[in-house]
């Protein structure tokens, strides 16, 4: 089945001094993927509400909100009353059933996401994610970019590949984590849709060409 990848540079990697000029740079991409962390769900603390509506405010490209936090049925609204295009929280987060969480989130106007981190099954959410528009499958451990890919992770994206083709889903398939031109091919091939890409954009001299050259990986990889 013929699927168009799409591109999601992680903002993690990008200058925080610079956040519009950085925004900027990757206005070719499909979506602008934002971690916002707690220090609590992840060693790691980052953005939150106030700065993401700021980058809502200039960037060329629909946000894809990635909530690496606790408690995330009282924040995840939020970022979609800010307008982000999708906002996925972690399964592993969610106090009581996730779906309640898509349900808000798609009331506020958003696509709703579920994340799984690499050691939580994909079975124990297959009912789950019916409610969901969004499958965030992290192929690193949520906290930091550029780290490396785990491979180990792929039977997953294939397991949620084989349930949207067969009708069982409907979720775009995301992964995130340790893309580069060297791993988006196994993603792609294991059926992902969209590729959250850090340090392999970010890192790059020009951006732009590095979108354009993952795109192409993994549209090559897709068409066989
Ligand atoms: C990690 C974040 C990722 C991160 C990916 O917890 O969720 O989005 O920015 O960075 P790279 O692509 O460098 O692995
Ligand atoms: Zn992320």
């Amino acid at each position: 089945m013929a699927r168009t990848p799409m591109i999601a540079p992680s903002l993690l990697s990008a200058d925080f001094a610079r956040l519009a000029e950085e925004v900027a740079r990757v206005a070719d991409a499909d979506w602008l993927h934002v971690d916002v962390m707690d220090a609590h769900f992840v060693p790691n603390l980052t953005l939150g509400r106030p700065v993401v509506e700021a980058i809502q405010a200039v960037s060329p490209i629909p946000l894809d909100c990635h909530l690496m936090i606790e408690a995330p049925e009282r924040w995840a609204p939020g970022y979609a009353e800010l307008g982000a295009r999708n906002v996925t929280v972690h399964a592993e987060a969610c106090t009581g059933d996730p779906r309640g969480v898509a349900r808000d989130v798609r009331a506020a106007g958003a696509l709703a996401g579920l994340a799984i981190k690499p050691g939580t099954p994909l079975e124990d959410y297959e009912d789950v994610l019916r409610d969901f528009d969004t499958l965030l499958v992290m192929t690193v451990e949520p906290g930091f970019g550029g780290q490396a890919f785990m491979a180990e992770v792929l039977p997953k994206v294939r397991r949620a590949r084989e349930l949207v083709d067969t009708g069982h889903l409907q979720v775009l398939v995301e992964v995130d984590g340790g893309i580069n031109a060297d791993t988006i091919e196994r993603a792609a091939e294991a059926g992902a849709d969209v590729f959250v890409a850090g340090s392999a954009v970010y890192g790059a001299d020009d951006p732009a060409r590095a979108i354009a050259a993952l795109r192409a990986r993994a549209t090559a990889a897709t068409a066989g």
